[in-house]
């Protein structure tokens, strides 16, 4: 049987801005200052779980996409504080992401990310619950000049991810995110033969420590995630109908990480600056609902490519986004 392609219930009024939607999520195009403060998102107060985002930069150079500089980046992205706390539940997370960036010609790293996030943690009285490292092993090396060329620095191969909140034990279980066993441990799971006794890091291990399966091991966090797919469903669906890739597209494993860490099924996670809607397919495929925010109209065009088409609800009010003929005949008001 085909799935019950129906609007998504998260509003109790289909929003004005809905670019598309399935029944779990919706992706509402426009800039997130505007819609974040529309009355159609009101009756989402105090009722998202997750806000995980990747902003656009702080670059040095203009993106594809439009990325404020210096004081203006700062002031534009610790002004979305207010938005997000009222939109948060009282234990919700709030997990941005950034890049590194280098100052032009200069083989000097910019610490504007790095202001940027504390001045949006300390405006807007969030506390920094713990940061994290996403690694890529399988970056090209950047910036190529002083890698590449000149060799006076390491490649640059991970983004920073703070996870804030206003609350000090936000939701959260590390049960929901553990790792396959190493090698090493199996065997000792296995046999139970360890050295118990004190370890120069002044830790004790006791002959039990070690001894329980607790399903796999803690991560650290550190995550490392290879962003090397390339022929993932995204973009077989952007090839076949001519749309560019979107250049800043995370991997699906980082927002699946936090989706499961930080949400339980049926919790609303949003993503204001979607892109490709990376968050919003994770969601989608974890058994959470969603909310996603892009203005550019080809990021969202690509971005339906990530959902099964049966699962699509069009509003008529948007069908110019719409460069599938498969999908034009599904159409709704
Ligand atoms: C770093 S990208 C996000 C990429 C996304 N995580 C993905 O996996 O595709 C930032 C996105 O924010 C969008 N953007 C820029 N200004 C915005 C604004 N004021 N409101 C909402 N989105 C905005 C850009 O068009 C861009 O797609």
């Amino acid at each position: 049987m085909r799935p019950r392609k129906r609007p998504t219930d998260i509003f109790p009024k289909f929003p004005r801005h809905a670019a598309y939607s399935t029944a779990n999520g919706v992706m509402l195009k426009g800039l997130a200052e505007n819609i974040l403060c529309h009355s159609d998102l009101d009756s989402l107060k105090g009722k998202v779980q997750l806000i995980f985002t990747s902003p656009p930069f702080p670059l040095n150079r203009k993106k594809k996409y439009g990325n404020l500089q210096g004081d203006e980046y700062l002031n534009w992205l610790t002004k979305f504080g207010p938005m997000f706390r009222d939109l948060l539940t009282e234990n919700g997370s709030i997990v941005i992401e950034l890049g590194n960036s280098w100052e032009p010609g200069l083989p000097v790293m910019s610490t504007l990310g790095l202001k940027a996030l504390l001045r949006f943690q300390e405006e807007n009285d969030l506390h920094l619950c713990q940061e994290f490292i996403c690694h890529n092993p399988a970056r090209l090396p950047s910036p190529a000049q002083w890698v590449t060329v000149e060799r006076i620095r390491l490649k640059d191969s991970f983004t920073r991810l703070w996870w804030l909140s206003p609350s000090t034990r936000p939701k959260a279980n590390n049960k929901n995110v553990l790792q396959e066993y190493s090698d090493a441990m199996k065997y000792l799971l296995k046999t139970k033969q360890f050295n118990a006794g004190n370890r120069p890091s002044q830790h004790h291990i006791s002959q039990t420590a070690f001894s329980t399966d607790n399903g796999g091991s803690i991560p650290p966090n550190v995550l490392t995630i290879s962003n090397t797919r390339a022929n993932d469903i995204y973009q077989e669906y952007c090839r076949e109908h001519g749309i560019g890739f979107h250049p800043a597209r995370m991997p699906t494993a980082l927002p699946e990480f936090f989706i499961k860490f930080l949400t339980g099924a049926g919790d609303i996670v949003l993503d204001p600056f979607s892109g490709s809607n990376t968050t919003g397919a994770a969601a989608e495929n974890l058994g959470r609902r969603w909310i996603a925010i892009e203005p550019t109209d080809h990021y969202i065009q690509g971005s339906m490519g990530r959902f099964d088409a049966d699962l699509l609800h069009i509003p008529s009010a948007h069908k110019e986004l719409l460069i599938d003929v498969e999908l034009q005949s599904e159409i709704h008001d």
